[in-house]
């Protein structure tokens, strides 16, 4: 927010090691002054004030004596910033398909994905920490895992990997279970992606455009036909296509995430069980075979 870039401090007689500006003629004798800045927020809402800085930047409580909890602390608090906000651009996306207004929903999956980018890239700081420092403080985190994480289970949801067991970890947290089974019963973007292909004259199977929306995707041949009809004529379908390679960029960068973190989990706590109670690394593997939108894969080889 603030262009700490500024070269003028010299030629504006201020320090360009940002010492604080003589004081101007202007100035009232104890007034600060700093190239034109607004500097006193007693009356009006400063930066902090605006983003709720108090209560973020006092949310990091470590339990152990260790200093590398608050990397472990900070890591899954911004991921689930980054989180609640792909969560925000997703039921964007699905009401913006609803209507057929595919422009908009374009530019929040490409956001979506560069945002599943920024996250793959996270795991490289997590990365420094080494297996001696996560034993020091893997008895303070209890059986709390990101597991539990409700926001992660809703992502899921609304990409179409439903899962009802998932629910109950989030009982006695009624808004965030009440969330989730909204989500769980709710038609995922790859379903609207689907109907929407049926609204653009495509054929689909009637049972697949009307199901149990609580079931997790399931490959379907005339989703598969109807791609390929997309995928092989380009130009008459360009909309369509370009919703197709954002959800396969989507899925791919979902993938990645995916990838790092059981690398990542590996590389620190090697085969033991997770906090969460899994059998760990080979839980975190067999999800690595989770896909998304299978005919969208699938297609590929048919070409
Ligand atoms: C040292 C760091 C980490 C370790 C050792 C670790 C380990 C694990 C393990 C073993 C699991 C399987 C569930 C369990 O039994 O606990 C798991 C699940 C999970 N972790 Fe991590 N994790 C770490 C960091 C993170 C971070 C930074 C995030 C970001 C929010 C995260 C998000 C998740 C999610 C969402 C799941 C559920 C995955 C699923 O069910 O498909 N983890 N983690």
């Amino acid at each position: 927010m603030t262009d700490t870039t500024n070269n003028e401090a010299t030629s504006s007689g201020g320090c360009p090691f940002h010492h604080p500006a003589p004081a101007t003629a202007a100035a009232a004798p104890g007034d600060a002054q700093w190239h034109g800045a607004q500097m006193d927020f007693s009356k009006s809402m400063s930066y902090g004030d605006y983003l709720g800085l108090e209560r973020i930047l006092t949310a990091q409580h470590p339990l152990s004596p260790e200093h590398n909890e608050m990397l472990f602390i900070v890591q899954h608090q911004t991921s689930e910033l980054w989180m609640k906000l792909m969560l925000h651009e997703m039921h964007a996306v699905v009401a913006n398909i609803q209507a057929d207004n595919l422009s908009p929903a374009f530019k929040m999956l490409a956001r979506v994905a560069r945002i599943m980018d920024q996250l793959v890239h996270a795991w490289d700081v997590l990365a420094t920490m080494t297996p001696p420092e996560y034993t020091a403080i893997r008895p303070y985190l209890g059986a709390s895992s990101g597991f539990q994480s409700f926001q992660y289970r809703e992502i899921e949801f609304i990409l179409g990997n439903k899962n009802p067991n998932m629910l109950a970890v989030h009982e006695s947290a009624t808004d965030n279970h009440a969330r989730l089974r909204q989500a769980l019963h709710a038609p995922s973007i790859y379903d609207e992606a689907i109907r929407l292909l049926a609204r653009h004259g495509l054929r689909i199977a009637a049972e697949r455009l009307e199901r149990d929306w609580s079931q997790p995707t399931v490959a379907d041949e005339s989703v598969k036909e109807a791609w390929l009809e997309v995928y092989r004529d380009p130009q008459k379908h360009w909309a369509l296509y370009e919703l197709a390679e954002k959800l396969v960029d989507m899925e791919t960068a979902f993938r990645f995430w995916r990838f790092r973190h059981v690398t990542t989990v590996e590389r620190i706590i090697g085969f033991k069980t997770g906090t969460g109670g899994t059998a760990g690394v080979s839980y975190l593997r067999k999800m690595l075979d989770v896909v998304l939108f299978p005919e969208l894969f699938a297609l590929r080889t048919a070409l």
